[in-house]
């Protein structure tokens, strides 16, 4: 278990912190004083110290470094804690070493965050260090073991097998090897199926620090460069640098993969919610009329067909079928002895039954994300020929939308069951939407229904 050590006079803070790091599996101490935190940070054992900003500037700045003179400190992380809004002087941070700061009160979440990418740097990952040159390997072993799990191998051949098997988290390369030197294991890598070997940082090793050599290295794609012979505190700081830069990127991108999911899966909901809202619309609609019952659901369906056949988008084809869905949800407003009167309504009734495409309109108007519901549902019955109602609207002036909807609707009406009669016949519906071109349908969506009816051999196609 990683440990943390906290130097921090404000005991509520401590309690807070502690509480949130237990939770995500940290070992945590708290103390009030620099000279406790010194004496705990001197037994050992310590990854990371959290420092109030006050607190160090009491103690004064030595503090730090006479942490890091404690044997197995050399290379402490340090975090600052400040107040909230108050930034630390960056070059101050430098020149202490002191890794990120963290403004008091924080978010539970940002203190883990913070926590969680600065001990990763440290500890879960794994460097592979390749050179020609025994002791370099050796050296460099020694040196950075203590912070990453280190793999050494001598030559670029030797680097290649080694990444098909496991990728590393970043890569020290030695620019000059006798058999295959670093920008060609670079290139080679470069050219990898892999993708996650593509993305391997890798770091030069180098005797040369001309500027030649440092505009080839970058020119080829590597992060940064470390001079050799390796010195500790150099290398680790550079390693560190980028391992934090590639932690950023990853969780960066985590995040917006996450966003991003959680949004597909609110506005599926979302979508989801305002289907099921229009079926039971329809259902309310339909179960008024109980001898035409399914007829919305046939409708939104011959609508998305004929749709399909014009070559509209996917967009549009949902918009039909939920318009065609509701075009008779007018029907709301007409009183149910009227709808389901067994016998032939009187003009008056008649009337009132030809008010259902206005009152479903007004009802479909306040859908303002969908304007096409209102179109279907107000003019589904006006006719080609300007014979129809509401409107007496003709041709092209009625919303080709409310044309679809208007063939679909009186194949629906002829191949349903009435209570005075069955579904009428396959080849008479076929001759009334035939006789019907220009004069109460559009020819066009006319010529397509009937090229539906031509394929439907068992007329399939029909109430059941
Ligand atoms: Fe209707």
């Amino acid at each position: 278990m990683l440990k943390i050590l906290m130097i921090d006079d404000d005991t509520i803070n401590n309690r807070i912190a502690e509480s949130t790091l237990r939770n995500h599996n940290y070992e945590i101490v708290s103390v009030t004083s620099c000279e406790e935190g010194l004496r705990r940070l001197s037994e050992g054992g310590m990854d990371l110290l959290l420092l109030d900003i006050d607190m160090l500037h009491e103690a004064g700045d030595s503090l730090i470094e006479e942490i890091r003179r404690q044997p197995g400190n050399e290379n402490m992380r340090v975090v600052f804690l400040t107040i909230s809004g108050y930034s630390p002087d960056q070059k101050e941070m430098e020149r202490l070493g002191v890794v990120d700061y963290i403004g008091k009160p924080y978010f539970e979440e940002e203190l883990v965050n913070i926590v969680r990418r600065v001990l990763y740097v440290e500890h879960e990952n794994r460097i592979l260090v390749v050179d020609d040159e025994m002791m370099n390997l050796m050296l460099a072993k020694k040196l950075l073991s203590t912070h990453y799990q280190v793999q050494c191998v001598s030559s670029g051949g030797e680097a290649l097998t080694v990444l098909e098997q496991s990728v590393p988290n970043l890569i020290l390369l030695d620019l000059h090897m006798p058999d295959m030197n670093g920008l060609s294991v670079l290139k080679r890598m470069q050219e990898s199926d892999n993708q996650d070997i593509r993305n391997i940082p890798v770091i030069f090793l180098t005797a040369d620090g001309d500027k030649e050599t440092e505009a080839e290295i970058f020119k080829a794609g590597a992060m940064d460069y470390i001079q050799k012979p390796l010195v500790a505190q150099v290398a680790v700081e550079r390693i560190n640098r980028i391992l934090e830069l590639r932690y950023l990127q990853n969780s960066l991108q985590t995040e917006v993969e996450q966003k991003t999911k959680e949004l597909e899966e609110s506005s599926r909901k979302i979508k989801n919610l305002s289907m099921q809202i229009m079926y039971a619309l329809t259902g309310a609609v339909d179960a008024k009329d109980q001898y035409t019952n399914g007829h919305s659901n046939r409708v939104a369906r011959y609508s998305r067909e004929i749709a399909r056949r014009m070559g509209k988008s996917k967009k549009e084809i949902d918009n039909i079928f939920c318009a065609a869905l509701l075009h008779d949800v007018g029907k709301i407003g007409v009183p149910d002895e009227i709808i389901n009167k067994p016998s032939k309504l009187t003009d008056e009734e008649y009337e009132i039954m030809k008010s259902h495409p206005v009152i479903g309109a007004n009802i479909l108007r306040r859908i303002s994300e969908l304007p096409e519901l209102s179109v279907g549902a107000r003019w589904h019955h006006e006719r080609y020929d300007g014979k129809g109602y509401p409107d007496g609207l003709k041709g092209e002036e009625i919303k080709e939308i409310a044309r679809i909807i208007g063939v679909a609707d009186a194949y629906d009406a002829m191949s349903s069951n009435r209570s005075y009669r069955d579904a009428l016949p396959q080849d008479y519906i076929r001759r009334e939407i035939e006789k019907g071109k220009g004069t109460q349908f559009d020819p066009e969506i006319a010529d397509i229904m009937l090229q539906l009816i031509d394929e439907d051999t068992d007329y399939h196609m029909r109430e059941h």
